[in-house]
Order: C-alpha cells, then sequence, then structure tokens
C-alpha cells in the first residue's frame, strides 16, 4: 500500500510539473497562437523520444513574497531526445512560469544539459520565450546568464548549437543565441533587441514598435542576426529538423550520407544556356544550384539577409555540402560588407563541421564608395577571405562567369588552399572588367585617338579576347580545368568523393585573430 503511495505521490508531483505556470497561463499562451515549452518539444523531436532531467527543481528566492510561489520545474524544460534517431538536447523556456524568466536554478538547468551536449557530441537546441533575467533574483541571475555564454562558447565549434525565439528574447538574454550557430524566429510572435521601446523612446526619443525595433523581418533583413524566418511555430521546428539532418553531431564526425535516386552522373543540358553570353545580364544563381544538386534541394539560410551572396546546405551524390554563390540577380552579385559577414560565417561554421564547401563564382568584385569604405570594408572583406584561408575542409570552386580583382581571391581561389578549382568556358578571369581595365591602362591612348568611343570599344574587345577568359588562369594551373557546365554535377560529386579522406592542417596555435 505504502509503496503505492509513492508511485502516486510520484505521479502527481509528475503532472504538476507538467502544468507549468498553470492551466489558466497554458489557456492566456494558446490564445496568443503560441505553443507551450512542451508542446514545442514534441513537435521538435520524435515521438515518445524526450527524456526530461530536472523536473522537480524549484527556484531558491526568498524575497518579493517568491517563498510561497514555486513551481516544479521552476520556468525551463530541459533533457534529451532525437530528431530522425539522432541525439540531440534541448531546453524549452516555460513562458508560463514567472514568464519564462531566468533564474539561477534555470541557468544551471540549462548549464547542466549543455555540458552533457559538449561530453556526448550531440547539437544543443535551445527554445527562447523569456522576459530575461529574473528580476527579483537580481545579480544571481545575471551570472547564470554568464554561466549560459560561457558555455555557448566552450561549446561554439564543437557541437551545432541553434537558438529558436518564440517569444521575447530581451536585455542580455539576447547574447546567448547570438553567440550560437544559427538563429530561428518566428513571424509576429517574436522579438530580440538589447532594449525594448520604453527604454529606446526615453534615450533617444524614437518612437518604435516591438516589432519595428526586433521583429522577425527585422532581423532576417536587416540586422543579419536572425538566420531563418517560419510563418510559425509548427513550420519553424519543422524546420530546424531539416537542417540537423545536414549537420554532423559533433565536430569529430562527418555529416551523415544520405542516399539519393537523383543520377550522381545526371548532366544537365539547361546549364549550358543558364548564363547569358553578356557579362552584364543578371541571372538567377539559386536556379542554377538547384539543376545541380541532388533533387534540387537548397536548404538556404540567410535568405533575407545580403542577397547578393547565397549561401546554404544541399547534397551532392548524398553527401552534405555548404554552398557559397555569388548572386548576379542582386546587385550583380558584388561583395559588400554585409555579404562578406554572412558568407565568411557560414564558411567558418562548415569547416568547424567538417562539411564541404562549394563556392559558385561569377563576382564583378568588391562594392565601391565611401558607405562602404567607411563602415568598413577592409575589415568585413577580410573576414571572408580570413574564413576561407583558414578552411580545411574540401574546398571546390566553379567560376560560372566573372572572377574579378580581388573578389577573385578571396572566393576560394587556387591559392588560398582550394582542392578544386573549376571554370565554365564563359568565365573571365581578370584583375578588373574590361571595361574598367582600358580606362585605366588605355587612358592616353583612348584620349588622344581620332575617334575615342570607337577606340575604346576595339580596345575593349582586344582585352576582352586576351584576358577575360579562362584560358590564361587556366594556363598557369590556377584553374584545374575548363568544364562544360552541363558536366558541373557529376564533377562535384566526384571531386568531393576524391576528397573523401583530405586532411589538412593550420599551424598549431591558441587561435588565430580573425578581423572582427
Ligand atoms: C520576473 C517576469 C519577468 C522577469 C516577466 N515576468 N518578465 N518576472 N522577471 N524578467 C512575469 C510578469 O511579472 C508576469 O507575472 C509574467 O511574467 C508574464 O509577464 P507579462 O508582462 O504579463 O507578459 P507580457 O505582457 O506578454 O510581456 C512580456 C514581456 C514583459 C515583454 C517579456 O513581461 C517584460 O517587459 N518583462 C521584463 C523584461 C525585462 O526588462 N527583463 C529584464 C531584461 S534585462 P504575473 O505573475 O503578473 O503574471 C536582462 C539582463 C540580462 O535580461 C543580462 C544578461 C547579461
Amino acid at each position: 500500500m505504502a509503496e503505492l503511495d509513492f508511485i502516486q505521490k510520484l505521479r502527481d508531483l509528475k503532472t504538476q510539473s507538467k502544468l507549468g505556470g498553470g492551466q489558466d497561463r497554458i489557456d492566456a499562451h494558446h490564445k496568443r497562437g503560441k505553443l507551450t515549452a512542451r508542446e514545442r518539444l514534441d513537435v521538435l523531436l520524435d515521438k515518445g523520444s524526450f527524456h526530461e532531467v530536472d523536473a522537480f527543481v524549484t527556484h531558491r528566492t526568498h524575497d518579493f513574497g517568491l517563498e510561497d510561489k514555486k513551481y516544479l520545474g521552476d520556468s525551463v524544460v530541459t533533457g534529451w531526445g532525437t530528431v530522425d534517431g539522432r541525439l540531440v538536447y534541448v531546453y524549452s523556456q516555460d513562458f508560463t512560469v514567472f514568464g519564462g524568466s531566468l533564474s539561477e536554478v534555470h541557468a544551471a538547468k540549462i548549464c547542466k544539459i549543455m555540458e552533457m551536449a559538449m561530453k556526448t557530441g550531440a547539437p544543443i537546441i535551445g527554445i527562447n520565450d523569456s522576459g530575461g533575467a529574473r528580476i527579483q533574483e537580481g545579480v544571481v541571475s545575471l551570472g547564470g546568464f554568464s554561466d549560459i555564454f560561457l558555455r555557448n562558447t566552450l561549446a561554439s565549434g564543437v557541437v551545432p548549437q541553434i537558438s529558436v525565439i518564440m517569444g521575447p528574447c530581451a536585455g542580455g538574454a539576447v547574447y546567448s543565441p547570438a553567440l550560437t550557430d544559427f538563429i530561428f524566429m518566428v513571424k509576429d510572435t517574436s522579438f530580440m533587441f538589447l532594449t525594448g521601446p520604453e527604454v529606446v523612446k526615453a534615450v533617444t526619443q524614437e518612437d518604435v514598435t516591438f516589432e519595428e525595433l526586433g521583429g522577425a523581418s527585422v532581423h532576417a533583413a536587416v540586422s543579419g542576426v536572425c538566420h531563418y524566418v517560419a510563418e510559425n511555430e509548427q513550420e519553424c521546428l519543422y524546420l530546424i529538423r531539416i537542417l540537423l539532418g545536414y549537420l554532423p553531431q559533433n565536430n569529430m564526425e562527418d555529416p551523415a550520407y544520405l542516399p539519393t535516386q537523383d543520377d550522381p552522373r545526371r548532366m544537365e543540358e539547361a546549364l549550358n544556356t543558364l548564363v547569358p553570353i553578356e557579362a552584364n545580364k543578371p541571372y538567377d544563381v539559386k536556379e542554377l544550384l538547384r539543376l545541380i544538386v541532388d533533387d534540387g534541394n537548397f536548404y538556404e539560410i540567410h535568405k533575407d539577409y545580403a542577397g547578393n551572396v547565397v549561401v546554404g546546405f544541399a547534397r551532392l551524390g548524398g553527401h552534405s555540402v555548404g554552398i557559397v554563390a555569388n548572386q548576379p540577380a542582386v546587385l550583380a552579385g558584388v561583395l559588400d560588407i554585409n555579404a562578406s559577414d554572412k558568407a565568411g560565417r557560414f564558411v567558418r561554421f562548415c569547416d568547424c563541421f567538417n562539411i564541404p564547401v562549394i563556392t559558385f563564382e561569377d563576382v564583378p568584385g568588391f562594392l565601391p564608395g565611401t558607405a562602404q569604405e567607411y563602415g568598413g570594408i577592409i575589415r568585413h572583406g577580410a573576414k571572408l577571405l580570413y574564413a576561407y584561408c583558414e578552411a580545411t575542409v574540401p574546398k571546390i570552386t566553379v567560376i560560372t562567369r566573372k572572377a574579378y580583382g580581388g573578389a577573385y581571391c578571396v572566393m576560394n581561389s587556387k591559392h588560398i588552399r582550394s582542392d578544386l578549382n573549376l571554370a565554365w568556358p564563359g568565365a573571365e578571369i581578370a584583375v578588373m572588367g574590361p571595361e574598367g581595365a582600358v580606362k585605366v591602362i588605355y587612358r592616353k591612348e583612348i584620349m588622344e585617338a581620332e575617334d575615342p568611343v570607337k577606340r575604346e570599344a576595339e580596345l575593349v574587345a582586344e582585352y576582352r579576347e586576351k584576358f577575360a577568359n579562362p584560358y590564361v588562369a587556366a594556363s598557369r594551373g590556377y584553374i584545374d580545368d575548363v568544364i562544360e557546365p552541363k558536366e558541373t554535377r557529376p564533377r562535384l560529386i566526384n571531386a568531393l568523393e576524391m576528397l573523401t579522406n583530405k586532411r589538412d592542417k593550420n599551424p598549431s596555435k591558441k587561435h588565430g585573430n580573425i578581423p572582427l
């Protein structure tokens, strides 16, 4: 009988813990179109795979009348489960308990699973929905945040870390997601900012709404803080499951191989005519990518930010790859500050996690102008250069059209340890475009010509014939081969297989000093 009482007590406690802040608060949460912390985990993880820890933890505050207000589990649900059968660690903040605010024990619960994730080598997914530091706990809560930040930093490059924002994420709390690899947000119901609209008004007299200040679209398109915006919570969690499929569990593993029905030898005739002959005519590089990768599936990251460069994951012959591609359809594919930051961080992520990087290059150079120079394009462009130079994963480049100037060097040129550099026959590889080049080197001759316009056109044509092609670079071995565009898929798959056992390393050091 006594034994049954114990069991009943356990069951009651577990039921109580599962209710978080109580049914009324759960109902209010649902009314806002939001799932509860536990429901989110149900959607994210394989059915029945979630194992919770620390469900009995309660806060330790005795001030502000909190001693009588205790909720089992405090304000975060933590544990592990699987996604497509692969282990992941999770935490999910429970807004129904003190607004999901971070207490000392809330932080300790998160730190515990982060440490387990690092020890066992599995990704961490954090679902954020919180009013930030538990105000009643003061500096103890700030200490808790700092404990998390340290672990985010130590886990960086060891296990993939994904942050999901599904409500408020304010104040210093934003720095945990900011330290992780990818941030997902949900349209209309999530926001991130260091100081809210009221503080902004008091300090700068600016009137701004929550959405304008830190909504998903702002962070996706303007600040670049957010990598993916979902229409709703279900879609968001589903997208994370897909993303995990491209990643290894940790830095010691290779990404999972996924057999494909898409023929690795598939020639794609459409590629032979996809790039316009006119050097200044745009085309959509995403169309090009879809024709090459397995089943046309390209998982784009940072879609709404710096559209002049495209980054994302795909598979080639079943192998997971990271793709960086200049986008001629946006700003002619020029490299600017935001594009450099976006691509640089992506290359570093791939290098951390043994994901080969494939670069599709069609770049007229770096964007000129005072806005870029004053904004530090030198420093930001150097990040991308550094990222490519430092990366030791298999690195392959396909030059589809333009490769000019510094951008030629930066976009995974042979000189910075690229393994295989292919060019399409229409590629133009030179210090600058023919029009700019002749203006510099033949300025006097053009000015003195009888018909300067005609002479300039002749010189441009001469320059194009002589330099704006792939064969000068190929004659030096800077390009390993010039290929027909339709051959690209089989050539890339072959190259990835050739590079399977690639080993390369950087000189021993504490860490480099990337130009931040
Ligand atoms: C304790 C909190 C809380 C907090 C919310 N609550 N935030 N309790 N500490 N930080 C409680 C509320 O008192 C309320 O309790 C319940 O959670 C729900 O909050 P509401 O305000 O009713 O919800 P809503 O209207 O949706 O507004 C959500 C909110 C707002 C926008 C997050 O609560 C808010 O502005 N909170 C304060 C945010 C903030 O300034 N945090 C500190 C940031 S500084 P009851 O019992 O009344 O329902 C920071 C420093 C970290 O985080 C530094 C790390 C380095």
